[in-house]
C-alpha cells in the first residue's frame, strides 16, 4: 500500500524549551539540532528569536551550522518579530519564518485587546511581510480550536492569499477531543478551498492527554504536517510526543496509510540526549522511549516473549535504536578509542572538544574501571553545559561528622576572579549551597534536589539535579561527577549560571 508522507515539524527547541526550568545554551541547542537532523525531522523550530538575545543566538547558530533540514524561527505577527526571526534564520540551507496571531474571542478580548478586523488585517499584513523576506512562511492561528470557525476560515484564507506556504491549526490549550478535532479540520478544508493548495499543519497540546490522538485525527482529516516535540516536551503538559506520532505511523501504517522520513533507530538516542540536556527525566512507563517500554516483568509475559517476541511486543526495541551498546573503555583507552566511541554514539567532536573530553574521560577513568556508552553520553552533555558557564567551581572542602556542625568552603571562579565563600549549618549540602551563595553574592532557595546513579555499580557516575529559586524565578541545574558532593555543588552553580543568563544574578 502506498503511504502518504507526513512532514515532521519538531518544536523541542521552541515550545519544548518553554517548559519551566529548561534553559539550554547555544551549544546544547546546536547539539540537539544536529541530532534532530540525524533523526530525519523535516523542520526544526529552533526558537523564538525576538524573545531574548540568547534565543536569537541559538537560532542563528543552528541556521548556520545544521544542514539537511529546514530551520524555522517563531515570530508574533509583529513587524519587529518577523524581521528578527528572518535575521536569525536567513543563513539556513532552508529557512522558514513561522508567524502567528490568536483568533479566539477570549484571546482577542483579554490578551490582544484587538477586534476581529484588526486581527484579520494584522495577519494579512504580517504574512505579506514575511513572504517578502522568505520563500517558506508558516502561519498559525493561535487558539484555533476555540475560535469561531467562520472567522478562523477568513483569517486562514487571507494568510493563504498573501502567500503562506503552511497553515497551522493549533489546539493551543489542549481542549479538543479527537473526533471533534478531525471534524473541525475537515470543516476548515470545506470553508477554505485554498487549504488544498498549501501544507496543513496541526500543533496539539497535551492538557487532557490527547495531543497525539488529536494530531492523528487531524492527519486522517487531511493534515500533512504534525508539530511535535521529543519526549512530549512543551508548555504546561507538553506537545504531542514526536516518538509516539512516528512509531504509531510506523507500527500502524496498515490502518493509517501515513509515513514519515524519520530514521527510527535514532529515536532512543535523541530522547536520551534531550532528557540529559533539558534535565527533564522520561517517565519509566512512557510509551516508546520509557525505560520500561520494552521490559517484561510478569512470568507469563517473559515466557511468551522468550518463545516468540511478538507475543507481547508490537514494536522491536531495535527499531528505535535501543540495544545494549558494547562500548566499554577504561583508563588505558587512548584518544583514538574515545574518538571512535564518540562517533559510534553520534557525536562529532572538534579537536578542541575531543581534547577536553579526553581530559575529563581520564579523570573519570582513574576512578572508575569501566566507562560505558551511557557514561560517555553524560560526559559530552556535561561539557556542553560547561561551555557557556560564567561561574565555575574551582575548589571545595566539606567537613562533615556526627559530632560537629558541617562546614564548607568553596572557591568559585568568575572570569578569572576567585570568589571565596564559607558557611556552616545543619546539613553538609546546605552548608555547601550557602557557601556558594556567599561566594556569588546571591540567595538561592533550593526547591528540588535529586541524586541518581547513571549506571549500576558503586563507582557509578552520580547525577544531581536541582531547581533553585532566584528572585522569584526557578532555574534548573544538572551536573555529573564521580563524587556526588562535587556534582551537587556543580548542579547548584549551573542553576546560578542559568539565572545569570536570564539576568537574575549579576
Ligand atoms: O500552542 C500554540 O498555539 C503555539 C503557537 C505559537 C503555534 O505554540
Ligand atoms: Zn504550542
Amino acid at each position: 500500500m502506498n503511504s502518504q508522507r507526513i512532514t515532521i515539524f519538531d518544536t523541542t527547541l521552541r515550545d519544548g524549551e518553554q517548559s519551566p526550568g529548561i534553559s539550554l545554551n547555544a551549544f546544547e541547542k546546536v547539539e540537539i539540532a544536529e541530532q534532530l537532523a540525524r533523526l530525519g525531522v523535516d523542520v526544526i523550530e529552533a526558537g523564538f528569536p525576538i524573545s531574548s538575545p540568547g534565543d536569537f543566538e541559538g537560532v542563528q547558530k543552528i541556521a548556520r551550522e545544521v544542514s539537511g533540514v529546514s530551520v524555522c524561527g517563531l515570530a508574533r505577527a509583529i513587524d519587529k518579530d518577523i524581521r528578527t526571526a528572518w535575521d536569525a534564520v536567513r543563513e539556513a540551507e532552508r529557512p522558514r519564518i513561522h508567524t502567528f496571531i490568536s483568533t479566539s474571542d477570549v484571546h482577542l478580548e483579554h490578551q490582544l485587546r484587538k477586534t476581529r478586523d484588526e486581527v484579520l488585517a494584522a495577519a494579512r499584513e504580517m504574512v505579506a511581510l514575511a513572504v517578502s523576506l522568505c520563500d517558506d512562511v508558516e502561519f498559525s492561528a493561535m487558539d484555533a480550536t476555540r475560535s469561531d470557525p467562520d472567522f478562523l476560515a477568513a483569517v486562514l484564507a487571507a494568510a493563504i492569499e498573501e502567500g503562506a506556504t503552511t497553515i497551522n491549526i493549533p489546539d493551543t490549550v489542549g481542549y479538543a477531543m479527537p473526533a471533534e478535532f478531525g471534524a473541525f479540520i475537515r470543516d476548515q478544508f470545506e470553508r477554505v478551498p485554498g487549504l488544498a493548495e498549501v501544507a496543513v499543519s496541526v500543533h496539539c497540546h497535551n492538557d487532557l492527554g490527547l495531543a497525539v490522538a488529536n494530531s492523528l485525527a487531524a492527519v486522517e482529516a487531511g493534515a500533512t504536517q504534525v508539530e511535535c516535540a521529543v519526549n512530549g516536551l512543551g508548555e504546561r503538559a507538553g506537545n504531542a510526543s514526536l516518538e509516539e506520532i512516528v512509531m504509531i505511523m510506523e507500527t500502524r501504517r496498515d490502518e493509517l496509510g501515513r509515513e514519515t522520513g524519520i530514521v527510527t533507530t535514532e529515536i532512543d538516542r535523541t530522547s536520551r540526549l534531550v532528557s540529559q540536556l533539558t534535565g527533564y527525566e522520561v517517565q519509566p512507563n512512557k510509551a516508546v522511549v520509557g525505560k520500561n517500554a520494552f521490559a517484561h516483568e510478569s512470568g507469563i509475559h517473559q515466557d511468551g516473549v522468550l518463545k516468540e517476541r511478538t507475543t507481547y511486543e508490537i514494536m522491536n526495541a531495535r527499531s528505535i535504536g535501543r540495544s545494549q551498546s558494547d562500548i566499554v573503555l577504561g583508563k588505558h583507552s587512548g584518544r583514538h578509542a574515545l574518538k571512535s566511541a564518540m562517533e559510534e554514539l553520534g557525536f562529532s567532536l572538534s579537536d578542541d572538544e575531543l581534547n577536553q573530553a579526553f581530559e575529563n574521560f581520564k579523570k573519570i577513568a582513574d576512578k572508575k574501571k569501566q566507562i560505558t556508552a551511557v557514561d560517555l553520553e553524560h560526559l559530552v552533555s556535561e561539557e556542553l553545559r560547561e561551555l557557556t558557564d560564567i561561574y565555575e567551581l574551582k575548589s571545595y572542602e566539606v567537613v562533615s561528622s556526627s559530632e560537629f556542625t558541617p562546614t564548607c568552603q568553596v572557591i568559585i571562579e568568575k572570569e578569572g576572579e576567585e570568589l571565596p565563600g564559607r558557611s556552616f549549618s545543619g546539613g553538609s549540602m546546605e552548608s555547601m549551597f550557602m557557601a556558594i551563595d556567599k561566594a556569588v553574592g546571591t540567595t538561592g532557595l533550593l526547591k528540588d534536589y535529586q541524586v541518581r546513579a547513571v549506571t549500576s555499580g558503586k563507582d557509578s557516575l552520580g547525577e544531581v539535579k536541582v531547581v533553585v529559586e532566584v528572585n522569584g524565578e526557578d532555574y534548573a541545574g544538572t551536573a555529573l561527577s564521580i563524587d556526588v558532593v562535587e556534582a551537587s555543588a556543580k548542579a547548584y552553580i549551573r542553576a546560578i549560571n542559568n539565572a545569570y543568563r536570564a539576568g537574575a544574578v549579576k
